[in-house]
């Protein structure tokens, strides 16, 4: 079986996290089904209306009875969403993309843990003053916005000893059993998919960019500001798709036009293009033009299926590799 470190600090079995994917894919369906097989799920962003956020995390205790994390964007998020999870007690707290220690203090006064994904090993020395339980590290070849230029072979074993005994998980282009394996390798406590769980049944993406994930390689992404829309100037790693290609390192003006119509934040929303969010699972319009981010690990993704046989096949892989590996040793 399986276990590290990361497995007694947030109490799972597994120390396999479906890193969240906002604002909508990594709803409570896919959080629960990755939490239930015994990882860690993670609700993507804290930064809906305090309502729905309540909501959500209601649908995923009726889902499952096990820890499970609520996922915040900083730059979107404001205090009264963050005390939705503490009154409610999530027992993870998932930040991104700025400073998490306003929000440290008050999580772990509650009995929150927080775990806070960076892309440099800078940002992981601040993130540990900040006093987060774990640091998540994630490679340039991720998908969704990239925090930092560096590979995760490269970047993880570099946190690891820069914060060392701080846990550190390993993100970004790992895809299958031998990605958690080298994960690990290098220091790694865990491993956070997200890419990989996109393709799964669960996950609350649209079928356009659930299809373009399996139908793409690793050469199939570019990291790019293109889809700066709300979000300006934070690169980000999308499947470089006919609309992506064509509109590479191409100016965009403002006033762009309404290319179809997704639900955000609880609301129907119409979508203009380069608009940084990628499409909901009900989006209509021309939905291969939206932002559909993945990582390069969509070359490692050859089907959709449960998110429990992601993570129980992951699981199993892992025991079978090491075993080999021991084998070469004599
Ligand atoms: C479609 C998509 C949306 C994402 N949205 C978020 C988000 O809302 N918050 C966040 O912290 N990370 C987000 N990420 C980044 C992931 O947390 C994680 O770093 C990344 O998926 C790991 O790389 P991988 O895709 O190669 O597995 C997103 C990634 C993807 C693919």
């Amino acid at each position: 079986m399986l276990r590290t470190p990361l497995c007694d600090l947030l109490g799972i079995e597994l120390p396999i996290v479906a890193a969240p994917m906002g604002p909508s894919i990594s709803g409570p369906e896919l959080a629960a089904a990755v939490s239930n097989a015994g990882g860690l799920g993670i609700v993507s962003f804290g930064a809906n209306p305090p309502p729905l956020l309540r909501r959500l995390v209601e649908r995923v205790r009726e889902l499952t009875d096990r820890p499970f994390g609520v996922n915040y964007l900083l730059p979107f998020t404001m205090p009264e969403q963050l005390d939705v999870c503490v009154e409610l007690r999530v027992p993870v707290l998932s930040t991104f993309w700025g400073d998490p220690a306003p929000y440290v203090g008050a999580a772990h006064d509650a009995g929150l843990k927080v775990l806070h994904q960076v892309g440099s090993v800078a940002d992981a020395r601040r993130a540990v003053d900040a006093g987060v339980d774990a640091v998540i590290a994630q490679g340039a070849e991720a998908g969704g916005h990239v925090a930092g230029g560096v590979a995760t072979m490269v970047l993880v074993p570099r946190v690891v000893d820069a914060i060392a005994p701080v846990p550190v998980i390993a993100a970004g282009g790992i895809g299958d059993a031998r990605g958690v394996v080298a994960a690990l390798s290098l220091g790694a406590a865990g491993v956070a998919l997200g890419t990989r769980f996109l393709a799964t049944a669960e996950a609350a993406a649209h079928a356009v960019h659930k299809e373009r994930v399996v139908a793409a390689t690793e050469e199939d992404t570019a990291l790019t500001t293109m889809f700066g829309g709300g979000w300006p100037d934070a690169p980000h790693r999308a499947l470089r798709t006919p609309f992506v290609a064509q509109w590479l390192g191409r100016g965009q003006q403002d006033d762009q036009p309404v290319i179809g119509e997704s639900s955000f934040a609880g609301e129907r929303i119409p979508v203009r293009r380069f608009w940084a969010v990628p499409p909901s699972a009900d989006a209509t319009g021309d939905v291969a033009s939206m932002a559909l981010l993945a990582g390069q690990a969509a070359g490692l993704v050859d089907r959709v299926e449960p998110a429990g046989d992601v993570v129980r096949r992951l699981a199993e892989g892992v025991e079978r590799i090491v075993r080999e590996l021991a084998g070469l040793v004599r």
